[in-house]
């Protein structure tokens, strides 16, 4: 087979030219980046169990009548997903306080919020992701404000059907991130979900014990990441509950 072109290899994913044009293959690496990749490392699995995980959010969206990027899942480590033009925003909704909320606002991390918060920061690494108001974001053309209207929209419709789907299985879903991007239909534009949901995009915390099943037990030095990941998997039923993460041939006794 010829080899693919790569578009584009970010922290976390690489994306290669798809089939058709107006395609992508996003392939879903085990690096795990943190403080704007100042804390790196490689993560045995979490790459597999990413794809899985952003496949069985993405699947459920579109069941809801929320538009995706997301079309299949290729092999264990790549999804073919519709090209996109990013919006230039990393657009944070928040239930409870955690993270940089906390520490920005002193604000105790676990506190509960009044309401769904939105935060959008500029997706520039250089910069390392500065917080952004509604203001600089239509004043610098990166959204109009009916772009904003939608986003907003699609973003609580997103945490309304993820904060389900975690207290389903016993889990809070603190706060998360995503990319959202234009695709057009004719002349028609409209904005979609992009990029990936994850454990690497959400903060997840065990309602019983406040143990934290994201991104935050690399940060945090906490314990294991595949470990975290593949609970998260194993309650949602994504990984079937005695399975290990298959990222490479085992022995079998
Ligand atoms: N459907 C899509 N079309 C085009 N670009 C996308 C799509 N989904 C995600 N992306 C972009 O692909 C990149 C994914 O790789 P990632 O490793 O997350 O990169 P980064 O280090 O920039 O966060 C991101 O820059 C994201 O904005
Ligand atoms: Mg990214």
């Amino acid at each position: 087979m010829a080899r693919r072109k790569k578009v584009y290899e970010g922290k976390a994913k690489i994306l290669y030219e798809g089939p058709e044009p107006g395609t992508l293959v996003q392939y879903f690496k085990d690096d795990a980046t943190a403080y704007n990749a100042q804390k790196k490392d490689v993560i045995d699995g979490k790459g597999v169990l990413n794809n899985r995980l952003s496949e069985f959010f993405m699947v459920g969206l579109n069941a809801i009548g929320v538009p995706t990027h997301f079309i299949k899942r290729l092999n264990m480590r790549e999804q073919l997903i519709r090209a996109v033009e990013i919006i230039p925003l990393e657009i944070i909704v928040r239930n409870v306080a955690a993270g940089s909320l906390s520490t920005r606002l002193g604000i105790e991390e676990g506190t509960p919020l009044p309401r769904p918060i939105i935060e959008f920061c500029y997706k520039d690494d250089k910069l390392g992701d500065p917080l952004v108001a509604e203001e600089h974001i239509i004043a610098f053309g990166w959204a109009s404000q009916q772009d904003l209207d939608d986003i907003v929209a699609l973003a609580l419709r997103v945490n309304d059907f993820l904060s389900g789907c975690m207290l389903a299985v016993g889990i809070k879903l603190v706060d998360f991130k995503i990319e959202v991007g234009r695709v057009w239909d004719g002349d028609y534009q409209r904005l979609i979900l992009a990029d990936e949901i994850s454990p690497d995009s959400c903060r997840l915390w065990d309602i019983e014990t406040g143990k934290k099943l994201d991104k935050d037990v690399f940060r945090r030095d906490l314990g294991s990441l595949t470990d975290a990941y593949t609970e998260v998997a194993r309650r949602l039923g994504v990984l079937p509950s005695n399975s290990a993460p298959a990222t490479k041939p085992h022995l079998i006794n």
